[in-house]
């Protein structure tokens, strides 16, 4: 078994008491949490999840005023951005509200959403009164064949109904997350693109990752160079877009045409983890540094503490977590090694 050391040995155990922001040993500062607000979907993506999946009972999920509680405590450390997740988000009840309560929190200026779209019709206006800034929708084929065997489930009209009702309910700059899978991306990416660009939505291609629960195999990508050979064969030349936010996974282009913008996630063949501004919490309230970390930080406890919080507690373990975050995933490398959980519990 390979050994995979994250930290050189000299490497301090904690970060220095006098720190302002969320930084690391690498010189990146977080401002960015994922929360996880369920483990629950209501499909069953291949490169996400096994068919069969016992989800957590809802007791050991985080409350809302847990979830709050630790936006709070956190705000003040530099977190300025949120992004929910699942699973499925909108599978868990009262999402509005939460929604309400974490753009309240002092120091937050960007909430936002990443749904699989099927639920987004009925709710779309609740989350833009809630006050919700943003929503992403995964959406990776609109042949209706293709979706079924992607997702082990119907819903492609759903989705598309969905992602109308978002830009009818006020979203602007909807961007939809296609993963970029060969076999699957040869068809997609084109009319995917054309959708896109007759619906003023940004499309994104990211390239599959070694998260779900079947076997990834780095042939199984279909890289965002290729991508690229294909929109260009089809819509001609994509500049870099020239306000490209230099944080975002997705390399952004626009269309020399005037057709929109388009964004390439490459975290495999040009990972981005050298800018990661990222930090998760899941459902059930574990604090994890990566996407694929291997160790996770309880923090439900600390929020469970009686009478309140342990705010101290809490900023301590956030801060040791980000000080031992990492280089990067090295999934282009024989020391990689897969999480146990799976994309749908860790939360995209
Ligand atoms: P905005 O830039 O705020 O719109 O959001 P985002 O792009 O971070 O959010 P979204 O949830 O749409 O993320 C798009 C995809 O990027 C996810 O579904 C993941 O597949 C991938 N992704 C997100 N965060 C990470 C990360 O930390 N590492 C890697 N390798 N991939 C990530
Ligand atoms: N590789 C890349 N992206 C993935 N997602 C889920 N599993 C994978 C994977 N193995 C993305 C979905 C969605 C978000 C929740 O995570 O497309 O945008
Ligand atoms: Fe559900 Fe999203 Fe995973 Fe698909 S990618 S199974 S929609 S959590």
């Amino acid at each position: 078994m390979v050994l995979r050391v994250p930290l050189p040995l000299s490497q301090p155990a904690d970060p220095p008491q006098d720190q302002v922001g969320l930084v690391d040993t690498f010189g990146r500062i977080h401002n960015n949490l994922r929360i996880s607000v369920t483990d629950r979907c209501n499909l069953r993506c291949v490169y996400c999840m096994p068919e069969e999946v016992t989800f957590r009972d809802r007791s050991e999920l985080l409350t809302f005023e847990e979830i709050r509680d630790f936006v709070r405590i956190v705000a003040p450390l530099g977190i300025d951005k949120i992004r929910l997740t699942g699973g499925e988000p909108l599978m868990r009840r009262r999402l509005p509200k939460l929604i309400e309560m974490l753009v309240q929190v002092p120091g937050i200026r960007d909430v936002g959403l990443t749904t699989n779209g099927i639920l987004l019709a009925e709710h779309a206006r609740s989350l833009r009164e809630a006050g919700l800034h943003r929503i992403n929708v995964s959406l990776d084929t609109l042949d209706p064949e293709r979706f079924r065997q992607l997702t082990r489930r119907d819903g492609l009209e759903a989705v598309l109904k969905g992602i109308e009702a978002a830009q009818q309910a006020g979203f602007e700059r909807v961007k939809i997350n296609a993963v970029s899978i060969r076999g699957v991306s040869e068809h997609d990416a084109v009319p995917l693109a054309r959708y896109a660009r007759l619906n003023g939505l940004e499309l994104r291609f990211i390239e599959y990752m070694p998260i779900g629960a079947n076997a990834w195999e780095r042939q199984k990508v279909f890289f965002a160079h290729e991508i690229v050979a294909l929109l260009e064969a089809e819509f001609g030349p994509l500049i870099p877009a020239a306000d490209a936010d230099p944080r975002s996974p997705a390399q952004d282009y626009v269309y020399a045409d005037g057709g929109g913008r388009v964004g390439l996630i490459a975290s495999i063949s040009r990972p981005f983890c050298h800018s990661c501004n990222r930090i998760r919490l899941t459902a059930e309230g574990k604090l994890r540094n990566c996407l694929f970390s291997l160790e996770e930080v309880d923090i439900k406890t600390l929020l469970r503490r009686s009478p309140t919080p342990d705010e101290t507690g809490i900023i301590a373990a956030v801060r040791r977590s980000v000080w031992t975050k990492w280089e990067g995933h090295e999934i282009n490398t024989a020391r990689f090694i897969k999480p146990e959980r799976t994309m749908h519990t860790i939360g995209g």
